[in-house]
């Protein structure tokens, strides 16, 4: 169950340890350290508001002073001012495996992202790819939650308040300020995270679709609470305004005995999603397929929409049935996960990346349109794909890695040239 809006979960790794009846006790049982973690404002409406206590062997607060992180990072945060903004359609090939050992923190590389982490608003659109797991090494995200979206390998997200398995096909959460390390089983990873520095992610308003539908409530888990009794040195780093800090603990920081809340981690497995299209013609908005939303401050106009195109059978009648030509307000940070993207013949591989910006044409290639323009408008199952979008109200700018990589396709706007022109009568 996804938390907050109403849902709170208990959850113990030790029977007793969570206090009954209050937060903070004068003695919480065994000694724990009751502490708690605050997702909104403590006066944000009981609606928005999203908060949990922990009960830990210390206290989060024991550490020395943070120092400046040394080491060289690609991660960057808005505002982006690298480069200008810029109105031309972007495409990346897949991020290849890391040279040398590289964990999840040190293969984050930011592509793009917009509005400001200070005025809590926009998003940063990242990629990883990792061959190392975290050892004795945490983060701690204090610019935004963390939506990560696997592509690659698996991870096991171990954070404060318990473990979260995580595939490719699904996603997970990692609330902002939360600890976690990331473990890879597989021993490499690749895939995609969105950080928003906005309002907190939520399921979207049904309307008129009715009380069930698309991502539903019940498909989200959170973890049980989980914990690790280590002694000597861990490192915490941690991202603060853009800058990475990092201190030295003695000890685990995932030491969270129990926890109850409405703020945590949360899983969701895509291949839940209940799509809903026509069943008589036309290609709705990709607005159908939102998982997950972060409203801004203008009503149905997000801060971060996170939407994607699953398997799902296709039977609209006398109709161009791919994605259409379209100039669109929000911009568009599209990847995929596996498969082929119906709109796109080739170019588009799994681990890719494309920025298409507001209000700048795009669609499907010629050989797309060609194909679906002649095609015999049978019913046809979509099946083994599954593309993404992170899409905002603010226009995303690149960074300068994104847009000198050699990974950058130079030659991306050639897909739409040469289409033949209208023949009028
Ligand atoms: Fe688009």
């Amino acid at each position: 169950m996804i938390p907050g809006f109403g849902n709170h979960v208990s959850t113990e790794a030790v029977a007793g340890a969570l206090p009954v009846g209050q937060n903070s006790p004068q003695r919480p049982p065994f000694g724990l350290y009751a502490e708690q973690l605050s997702g909104t404002a403590f006066t944000a409406p009981r609606a928005e508001n999203r908060r949990s206590w922990l009960y830990r062997l210390r206290p989060a607060a024991s550490h020395a002073p943070f120092q400046l992180y040394g080491r060289e990072t690609r991660l960057r945060t808005a505002p982006f001012e690298e480069m200008p903004a810029t109105p031309n359609r972007l495409r990346w090939d897949p991020l290849g495996t890391p040279q040398t050992p590289t964990d999840f923190l040190d293969g984050l590389v930011t592509y793009c992202g917009a509005g400001d982490v200070n005025a809590g608003s926009g998003l940063g659109v990242h990629l990883y790819a990792a061959n190392l797991s975290m050892e004795r090494r945490a983060f701690q995200n204090s610019d935004g939650e963390m939506l990560i979206v696997p592509q690659q390998g698996r991870l096991r997200l171990v954070t404060e308040l318990g473990v979260v398995a995580l595939e490719p096909q699904q996603v997970a959460v990692v609330p902002r300020g939360a600890r976690f390390r990331v473990e890879l089983p597989d021993g490499a990873a690749r895939g995609y995270v969105c950080e928003n520095y906005g309002a907190l992610l939520r399921l979207p308003d049904l309307g008129p679709i009715g009380s069930n539908g698309l991502a539903n409530p019940r498909d989200f888990e959170t973890p049980v609470a989980a914990f690790e009794d280590v002694e000597g040195g861990f490192e915490l780093v941690q991202k603060f305004q853009g800058g990475l800090w990092t201190t030295l603990l003695d000890h685990s920081p995932f030491d969270v005995v129990a926890w109850h809340g409405n703020l945590a981690p949360y899983r969701y497995d895509l291949r839940r999603f209940n799509v809903i299209n026509t069943v008589s013609f036309d290609h709705p908005d990709p607005s159908i397929f939102t998982v997950l939303t972060s409203p801004s401050e203008t009503p149905g106009t997000a801060n971060v929409d996170f939407v994607i195109f699953p398997p799902r059978w296709m039977v609209a009648e006398h109709t161009f049935r791919p994605p259409w030509f379209h100039r669109n307000v929000m911009s568009e940070f599209m990847g995929l996960v596996h498969g082929a993207y119906d709109a796109k013949a080739g170019g588009f591989a799994p681990g890719g990346a494309s920025l298409h910006n507001s209000m700048n044409g795009h669609g499907p290639d010629r050989a797309s349109w060609e194909g679906a323009s002649a095609a015999e408008l049978k019913p046809h199952k979509i099946e083994g794909t599954l593309a993404f979008m992170f899409e905002s109200r603010r226009v995303q700018r690149p960074t300068a890695w994104a847009v000198r990589t050699p990974l950058m396709q130079l030659d991306y706007d050639e897909v739409w040239a040469d289409f033949p022109k209208a023949q009028m009568p």
